[in-house]
Protein backbone atom coordinates (compact mmCIF):
# COMPACT_ATOMS: atom_id res chain seq x y z
CA UNK A 1 0.00 0.00 0.00
CA UNK A 2 1.12 3.45 -0.77
CA UNK A 3 0.68 6.50 1.35
CA UNK A 4 -0.79 9.44 -1.14
CA UNK A 5 1.85 12.17 -1.50
CA UNK A 6 1.47 15.96 -2.48
CA UNK A 7 4.49 18.09 -2.63
CA UNK A 8 4.62 21.92 -3.08
CA UNK A 9 6.79 23.34 -5.54
CA UNK A 10 6.74 26.69 -5.08
CA UNK A 11 9.23 27.90 -7.68
CA UNK A 12 10.55 31.20 -7.47
CA UNK A 13 8.44 32.48 -4.90
CA UNK A 14 8.26 33.38 -1.27
CA UNK A 15 10.48 35.62 0.53
CA UNK A 16 11.31 33.70 4.06
CA UNK A 17 8.70 36.14 6.02
CA UNK A 18 5.76 35.43 2.87
CA UNK A 19 7.01 31.69 3.63
CA UNK A 20 6.69 31.83 6.96
CA UNK A 21 2.85 33.44 6.78
CA UNK A 22 2.11 31.27 4.29
CA UNK A 23 3.16 27.64 6.12
CA UNK A 24 1.56 29.13 9.44
CA UNK A 25 -1.74 29.22 7.80
CA UNK A 26 -1.91 25.89 6.05
CA UNK A 27 -0.02 23.58 8.36
CA UNK A 28 -2.94 22.71 11.47
CA UNK A 29 -5.05 21.93 8.24
CA UNK A 30 -2.68 19.66 6.27
CA UNK A 31 -2.38 17.64 9.74
CA UNK A 32 -5.61 16.80 9.92
CA UNK A 33 -4.90 14.19 6.90
CA UNK A 34 -2.24 12.56 8.53
CA UNK A 35 -2.99 9.60 5.35
CA UNK A 36 -1.40 11.74 2.79
CA UNK A 37 2.44 12.46 3.18
CA UNK A 38 3.00 16.29 2.27
CA UNK A 39 6.52 18.04 1.29
CA UNK A 40 6.78 21.64 -0.03
CA UNK A 41 9.16 22.63 -1.59
CA UNK A 42 10.65 26.53 -0.90
CA UNK A 43 12.96 28.46 -2.67
CA UNK A 44 16.77 27.87 -0.95
CA UNK A 45 16.52 30.96 0.79
CA UNK A 46 13.45 30.30 2.62
CA UNK A 47 14.85 26.51 3.54
CA UNK A 48 16.06 27.31 6.50
CA UNK A 49 12.79 29.75 8.01
CA UNK A 50 10.22 26.68 6.60
CA UNK A 51 12.23 23.86 8.41
CA UNK A 52 12.14 25.76 11.68
CA UNK A 53 8.38 26.00 11.14
CA UNK A 54 7.63 22.80 10.27
CA UNK A 55 10.35 21.25 12.58
CA UNK A 56 7.93 19.66 14.91
CA UNK A 57 4.70 18.95 12.13
CA UNK A 58 4.89 15.93 9.42
CA UNK A 59 5.20 17.71 6.60
CA UNK A 60 9.03 17.15 5.15
CA UNK A 61 11.08 19.60 3.33
CA UNK A 62 12.00 19.23 -0.30
CA UNK A 63 14.35 22.08 -2.26
CA UNK A 64 14.01 22.20 -6.21
CA UNK A 65 17.19 21.26 -7.53
CA UNK A 66 20.98 21.10 -6.68
CA UNK A 67 24.28 20.40 -8.02
CA UNK A 68 25.53 17.29 -7.83
CA UNK A 69 29.52 18.33 -6.41
CA UNK A 70 30.00 17.60 -2.50
CA UNK A 71 31.94 21.12 -2.83
CA UNK A 72 34.24 23.64 -4.58
CA UNK A 73 34.18 26.51 -6.82
CA UNK A 74 30.68 26.12 -8.57
CA UNK A 75 29.42 29.73 -7.95
CA UNK A 76 25.79 30.11 -6.81
CA UNK A 77 25.35 26.19 -6.85
CA UNK A 78 23.96 23.85 -3.89
CA UNK A 79 24.98 20.67 -3.29
CA UNK A 80 22.89 18.11 -1.94
CA UNK A 81 24.97 17.84 1.48
CA UNK A 82 24.03 21.67 2.39
CA UNK A 83 20.57 20.64 1.91
CA UNK A 84 20.64 17.79 3.98
CA UNK A 85 22.35 20.17 6.56
CA UNK A 86 19.62 21.98 6.79
CA UNK A 87 16.56 19.55 7.14
CA UNK A 88 15.97 18.71 3.38
CA UNK A 89 14.70 14.92 3.16
CA UNK A 90 13.68 15.56 -0.65
CA UNK A 91 14.44 17.58 -3.90
CA UNK A 92 12.70 17.79 -7.55
CA UNK A 93 15.22 16.92 -10.27
CA UNK A 94 14.75 17.39 -14.43
CA UNK A 95 11.52 19.52 -13.86
CA UNK A 96 10.89 21.03 -17.23
CA UNK A 97 12.00 24.45 -16.14
CA UNK A 98 15.30 23.01 -15.12
CA UNK A 99 15.97 20.44 -18.06
CA UNK A 100 15.38 23.76 -20.53
CA UNK A 101 12.18 22.60 -21.98
CA UNK A 102 10.00 25.51 -21.07
CA UNK A 103 6.18 25.24 -21.92
CA UNK A 104 5.95 28.45 -21.89
CA UNK A 105 8.02 30.42 -24.64
CA UNK A 106 7.44 34.11 -23.22
CA UNK A 107 10.81 33.12 -21.74
CA UNK A 108 13.19 34.00 -24.38
CA UNK A 109 15.51 31.27 -26.30
CA UNK A 110 18.55 32.87 -24.93
CA UNK A 111 17.75 31.91 -21.60
CA UNK A 112 16.66 28.23 -21.85
CA UNK A 113 20.47 27.80 -22.14
CA UNK A 114 21.62 28.93 -18.82
CA UNK A 115 19.07 25.81 -16.99
CA UNK A 116 19.16 22.87 -19.57
CA UNK A 117 19.40 20.49 -17.56
CA UNK A 118 20.21 17.11 -19.14
CA UNK A 119 19.51 13.08 -18.43
CA UNK A 120 22.99 13.46 -17.64
CA UNK A 121 23.17 15.55 -15.25
CA UNK A 122 20.00 14.96 -13.96
CA UNK A 123 21.46 10.94 -13.55
CA UNK A 124 24.62 13.12 -11.33
CA UNK A 125 21.89 14.98 -9.17
CA UNK A 126 19.92 11.43 -8.28
CA UNK A 127 23.38 9.43 -7.80
CA UNK A 128 24.49 12.89 -5.06
CA UNK A 129 20.53 12.98 -3.58
CA UNK A 130 20.95 9.71 -2.63
CA UNK A 131 24.10 9.32 -1.20
CA UNK A 132 23.23 12.20 1.10
CA UNK A 133 19.71 10.37 1.55
CA UNK A 134 17.83 12.72 -0.25
CA UNK A 135 14.78 10.89 -1.83
CA UNK A 136 14.80 12.78 -5.23
CA UNK A 137 11.37 13.78 -6.76
CA UNK A 138 12.26 12.55 -10.31
CA UNK A 139 10.00 15.09 -13.03
CA UNK A 140 9.71 13.42 -16.58
CA UNK A 141 6.75 14.79 -19.23
CA UNK A 142 6.45 15.74 -22.98
CA UNK A 143 6.05 18.93 -24.36
CA UNK A 144 2.53 19.73 -26.90
CA UNK A 145 4.47 18.97 -29.88
CA UNK A 146 5.89 15.46 -28.98
CA UNK A 147 2.23 15.11 -27.74
CA UNK A 148 1.11 15.48 -31.01
CA UNK A 149 3.40 13.78 -32.97
CA UNK A 150 2.34 10.70 -30.67
CA UNK A 151 5.59 10.51 -28.79
CA UNK A 152 4.47 10.75 -25.21
CA UNK A 153 5.53 7.19 -24.10
CA UNK A 154 8.82 7.17 -25.73
CA UNK A 155 10.17 10.59 -24.55
CA UNK A 156 9.09 9.63 -21.26
CA UNK A 157 10.77 6.32 -21.08
CA UNK A 158 14.03 7.74 -22.57
CA UNK A 159 14.02 10.41 -20.06
CA UNK A 160 13.93 7.39 -17.52
CA UNK A 161 16.73 5.41 -19.03
CA UNK A 162 18.91 8.79 -18.81
CA UNK A 163 17.96 9.44 -15.36
CA UNK A 164 17.79 6.13 -13.77
CA UNK A 165 21.00 4.34 -15.96
CA UNK A 166 23.27 2.92 -13.92
CA UNK A 167 20.84 2.33 -10.85
CA UNK A 168 19.95 -0.75 -8.77
CA UNK A 169 16.68 -1.02 -7.54
CA UNK A 170 18.23 -0.84 -3.55
CA UNK A 171 19.69 2.36 -4.22
CA UNK A 172 16.01 3.64 -5.43
CA UNK A 173 13.84 2.78 -2.65
CA UNK A 174 11.96 6.03 -1.86
CA UNK A 175 12.56 7.12 -5.16
CA UNK A 176 9.42 9.39 -6.26
CA UNK A 177 8.59 9.77 -10.01
CA UNK A 178 6.14 12.62 -11.46
CA UNK A 179 4.46 13.05 -14.35
CA UNK A 180 4.37 16.75 -15.86
CA UNK A 181 3.26 16.91 -19.48
CA UNK A 182 4.97 20.11 -19.76
CA UNK A 183 1.77 21.71 -21.85
CA UNK A 184 -0.19 21.64 -18.38
CA UNK A 185 2.48 22.92 -15.82
CA UNK A 186 1.06 26.61 -15.18
CA UNK A 187 -1.16 26.92 -18.66
CA UNK A 188 -4.85 25.51 -16.13
CA UNK A 189 -5.05 22.96 -18.82
CA UNK A 190 -4.81 19.55 -16.87
CA UNK A 191 -4.17 16.25 -18.15
CA UNK A 192 -7.60 14.11 -18.78
CA UNK A 193 -7.76 12.16 -15.34
CA UNK A 194 -8.07 8.60 -17.69
CA UNK A 195 -4.86 9.80 -19.75
CA UNK A 196 -2.60 10.95 -16.96
CA UNK A 197 -3.38 7.58 -15.05
CA UNK A 198 -2.39 5.56 -18.25
CA UNK A 199 1.31 7.36 -18.45
CA UNK A 200 1.86 6.83 -14.46
CA UNK A 201 0.51 3.00 -15.40
CA UNK A 202 3.29 3.17 -18.33
CA UNK A 203 5.85 4.75 -15.63
CA UNK A 204 5.56 1.74 -13.52
CA UNK A 205 5.82 -0.79 -15.72
CA UNK A 206 8.76 0.62 -17.35
CA UNK A 207 10.27 0.48 -13.65
CA UNK A 208 8.90 -2.80 -13.11
CA UNK A 209 10.59 -4.15 -16.87
CA UNK A 210 14.00 -2.46 -15.63
CA UNK A 211 14.22 -2.28 -11.36
CA UNK A 212 12.04 -5.34 -11.03
CA UNK A 213 8.26 -5.87 -9.13
CA UNK A 214 9.10 -4.72 -5.50
CA UNK A 215 10.73 -1.63 -6.50
CA UNK A 216 7.95 -0.77 -8.75
CA UNK A 217 4.74 -1.36 -6.52
CA UNK A 218 6.80 0.74 -4.10
CA UNK A 219 7.59 3.67 -5.96
CA UNK A 220 5.56 6.54 -5.86
CA UNK A 221 4.47 7.87 -8.96
CA UNK A 222 2.59 11.76 -8.74
CA UNK A 223 0.85 13.73 -11.64
CA UNK A 224 1.44 17.14 -11.71
CA UNK A 225 0.41 19.90 -14.19
CA UNK A 226 -2.45 22.81 -12.83
CA UNK A 227 -3.75 20.42 -10.22
CA UNK A 228 -6.16 22.66 -8.29
CA UNK A 229 -9.11 22.14 -5.60
CA UNK A 230 -11.35 20.74 -8.56
CA UNK A 231 -9.65 18.25 -9.90
CA UNK A 232 -7.59 16.80 -7.42
CA UNK A 233 -9.85 14.33 -6.51
CA UNK A 234 -10.57 12.97 -9.66
CA UNK A 235 -6.38 12.46 -10.36
CA UNK A 236 -5.37 11.37 -7.11
CA UNK A 237 -7.92 8.59 -6.81
CA UNK A 238 -7.28 7.15 -10.18
CA UNK A 239 -5.18 3.68 -9.38
CA UNK A 240 -2.35 4.29 -10.62
CA UNK A 241 -1.44 8.03 -9.60
CA UNK A 242 -0.04 8.60 -6.24
CA UNK A 243 -0.42 12.17 -5.37
CA UNK A 244 0.94 15.49 -7.08
CA UNK A 245 3.42 17.90 -7.86
CA UNK A 246 1.37 21.15 -7.42
CA UNK A 247 2.92 24.76 -8.00
CA UNK A 248 0.39 27.19 -8.31
CA UNK A 249 -1.76 25.80 -5.96
CA UNK A 250 1.08 25.55 -3.53
CA UNK A 251 1.14 29.30 -3.09
CA UNK A 252 -2.37 30.00 -1.24
CA UNK A 253 -2.85 28.22 2.15
CA UNK A 254 -7.00 27.47 1.52
CA UNK A 255 -5.99 25.89 -1.68
CA UNK A 256 -3.35 23.79 -0.88
CA UNK A 257 -5.05 22.29 2.24
CA UNK A 258 -7.62 21.67 -0.07
CA UNK A 259 -5.32 19.64 -2.39
CA UNK A 260 -4.34 17.96 0.50
CA UNK A 261 -7.79 16.66 1.83
CA UNK A 262 -8.73 15.56 -1.97
CA UNK A 263 -5.71 13.41 -1.39
CA UNK A 264 -7.01 11.37 1.43
CA UNK A 265 -9.83 9.09 1.74
P1 LIG B 1 1.45 24.03 -11.70
O1 LIG B 1 2.99 23.54 -11.63
O2 LIG B 1 0.71 23.26 -10.64
O3 LIG B 1 1.50 25.50 -11.43
O4 LIG B 1 0.97 23.70 -13.07
C1 LIG B 1 3.32 22.20 -11.41
C2 LIG B 1 4.81 22.02 -11.43
O5 LIG B 1 5.49 22.73 -12.17
O6 LIG B 1 5.35 21.17 -10.71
Amino acid sequence: MRNKLVAGNWKMNMTSPEAAATVEAFVSTVELHPEVDVAICPPFTAIPKVHALLAKTRVAIGAQDCFWKEEGAFTGQISPKMLQAEGVTMCIVGHSETRGKFGKLEIPESTLGFFAETDETINLKMRALLFHSITPILCVGETLAERKAGATDRVVSVQLDGALSGFVPDELENLVVAYEPVWAIGTGEVCESGEANRVCAMIRGWLNGRLGEAMASTCRVLYGGSVKPGNARELFHQPSIDGGLVGGASLHPVEFAAVVAAAGR
